[in-house]
């Protein structure tokens, strides 16, 4: 990752082909995600920068960069849990003025989350925490969701044989 910019929209342009370039021939979607998590976080210094994959119920913790997380969220609960009930992207100023905020590290105080959909349904939030209070506006939910787009197709070309089905598991000889 090189960059050369220190105005935020333009990191984000130079960061997007290069992850293109990173991602574009690889299928496996936790990789692609994990190297999203890292080149994000490398571009900007976020204090956290990861993924929640949606698991049935609830938000289910996927690959990041940064401090321990909390591993599940409920729909409707938190700032992720909330992007992902309403389909939105929610930018947090002062997450102490969240109602609901689900506090991760006592040092995140501003947060943006974006949702990952595939045909209409979201799949994943993308979550990133800074330490700074205020540091997310309009250009990161605009360029972030850019980013979901790209992301949404890593979820699209999910192949057969990396989801094993329940019942496969049954007649695996042991
Ligand atoms: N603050 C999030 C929880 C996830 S952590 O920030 C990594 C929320 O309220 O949903």
């Amino acid at each position: 990752m090189a960059f050369h910019s220190t105005v935020r929209r333009e990191r984000y342009r130079e960061l997007w082909p290069q992850l293109d370039a990173l991602t574009g021939q690889e299928s496996d979607l936790i990789a692609n995600l994990a190297n999203a998590a890292a080149a994000i976080r490398q571009a900007f210094g976020f204090f956290w920068v990861g993924f929640y994959l949606v698991r049935e119920q609830e938000l289910v913790l996927g690959p990041f960069q940064g401090p321990v997380a909390c591993t599940r969220i409920a729909h409707g609960r938190g700032v992720c849990g909330t992007a992902w009930a309403e389909n939105r992207a929610i930018c947090v100023e002062d997450v102490d003025q969240f109602p609901g905020h689900i506090a991760c590290s006592s040092e995140s105080r501003s947060e943006v989350v974006v949702p990952i959909c595939v045909d209409g349904s979201v799949v994943a939030i993308l979550d990133i925490d800074s330490d700074r209070l205020s540091d997310f506006d309009a250009v990161d939910v605009e360029e972030l969701q850019h980013f979901a787009t790209m992301a949404s197709g890593w979820f699209a070309t999910i192949k057969p044989n990396q989801e094993v089905p329940p019942d496969a598991m049954n007649r695996m000889p042991c």
